[in-house]
């Protein structure tokens, strides 16, 4: 047993009021995280005291606004430490991950030439994918794609090689995949690219509640991200190099702030989102402190803490799960599976049965309490590609609050459904 089960795990919990629910007598087990976490209580109060504290616009005189750009400014700083960056200018906040990237694209895709390049990958959520094809359409400009390997389902490399060039303006890619769990090589892929002058857009949307996110050291240009998917609310973030931030044209409203980040956070945000946002960033870093011990680190060297321990727990919960789905007859994974490469991936693990059709599998685990996800979760290039349109997988989606118990309830009904059948 290690030491986040025997010392975090009921800490954490108890700081999920959403893990209380009950479904005919039994808890829910939330094994859907991918499509989003559940938020602690730090973040509730945290929106709840924006709400009561100082609820206010940006920019004025006055008490509340002066408090509210206060937390503001601090949730900017909060966030640069999440994602390993110095200057909290260059987090900018959105809608959601989606919404950014839709804006960030048509910006840069004003910078492009007509027979410029880009390339895209088939094992990323489309909204690293459509926003990218559909400004180089409006600026005829080439897509190339990344394909992913029929063996393992993850990135082929060599693919990547090959297609990049001179031409290449800008390479979109996932940190990890939201279909097979597996964790894209970035900084490799970054060097890859910038080899050419060819920029990187990052989503580490999936990668969030899972690991250390880390632009400096992966080198990349963007990453965008979203904390309603690591304990957060719904809210979108995008750091991006400060000179692309300040030098790309943004489409913005006149009076608006011609600085960054504000030139790029069209309209007023949602600003106890924000702050909510910075609360979970909070919870995830004192994880770190308590695991380690050590109160005082620092919140960027308490994160690092907080994820090592995170990631070794996951990798536990992944093999026990692995390992108990290898045993059901009919069962297919789709990712990395083999046990001395669980680093390469993480918790988020997609499956099929060869009888059971996607949709009654998904019912009856939702019927026993346990929720799961089903269908593409919009990763449609990768079903696609599989011929797994349009029933797709089954995805069990395991963070750090769930527990060995919940796998074994979940293994016990799919068992059950494969001996029925
Ligand atoms: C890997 C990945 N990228 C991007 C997104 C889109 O994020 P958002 O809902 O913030 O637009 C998702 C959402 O499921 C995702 O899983």
């Amino acid at each position: 047993m290690g030491d986040f089960e025997t010392t975090m795990v009921d800490y954490c919990r108890r700081q999920f009021p959403a893990l209380q629910r009950q479904e005919n007598g039994r808890s829910a087990a939330f094994l859907d995280g991918p499509a989003g976490t559940q938020v602690p209580l730090g973040v509730i109060e945290a929106m709840t005291r924006y709400f009561t504290d100082c609820n206010a616009n940006e920019g004025g005189l006055f008490g509340t606004s002066r408090q509210s750009d206060d937390w503001l400014q601090q949730a900017h700083q909060a966030f640069a430490d999440l994602v390993g960056a110095e200057d909290p200018d260059e987090i900018v906040f959105g809608q959601n991950m989606t919404s950014l990237t839709y804006a960030f694209s048509r910006a840069l895709a004003k910078t492009w030439n007509a027979g410029d390049e880009i390339i895209v990958t088939a094992l990323d959520h489309d909204a690293n994918i459509s926003p990218w094809v559909q400004a180089a359409a409006d600026h005829d400009v080439v897509v190339h794609w990344v394909d992913f390997k029929s063996t393992d389902y993850t990135l082929d490399l060599e693919q990547l090689a090959g297609k990049l060039s001179e031409k290449t303006r800008l390479v979109a890619v996932g940190c990890a995949s939201n279909a097979t769990g597996g964790i894209n090589p970035v900084k490799q892929i970054c060097s890859m690219a910038h080899q050419y002058n060819a920029l990187v857009y990052l989503d580490a949307v999936h990668f969030g509640p899972h690991g250390l996110i880390d632009v400096a050291d992966w080198d990349c240009d963007f990453l965008a991200c979203s904390s309603y998917k690591f304990f957060g609310p719904h809210l979108g973030t995008l750091w991006g190099r400060r000179n692309l931030l300040e030098e790309v044209p943004a489409y913005k409203v006149r009076p608006a702030s011609s600085r960054i980040p504000g030139k790029w956070m069209t309209g007023t945000p949602s600003h106890e989102a924000i702050v909510g946002g910075m609360a979970c960033i909070d919870y995830l870093a004192d994880i770190g402190r308590q695991v380690s011990g050590q109160d005082q680190a620092p919140r960027r060297q308490a994160l690092q803490l907080a994820f090592e321990a995170i990631g070794e727990y996951e990798r536990a919960l992944t093999h026990y799960l692995l390992e108990g789905l290898a045993r059901i007859p009919g069962i297919k994974v789709y990712g990395i599976t083999e046990p001395s490469q669980l680093d390469q991936r993480f918790s988020t693990v997609s499956i099929t049965h060869d009888a059971i059709a996607t949709t009654d599998l998904a019912q009856r685990l939702a019927d026993a309490g346990i929720y799961v996800w089903h269908g593409n979760y919009y990763a449609l290039e990768f079903t696609d590609r599989l011929g797994l349109e349009p029933e797709g997988m089954v995805r069990i989606g395991l963070v750090h609050y769930n527990t060995f118990a919940e796998i074994d309830r979940l293994l016990e009904v799919v068992s059950h459904a494969a001996v029925a059948i």
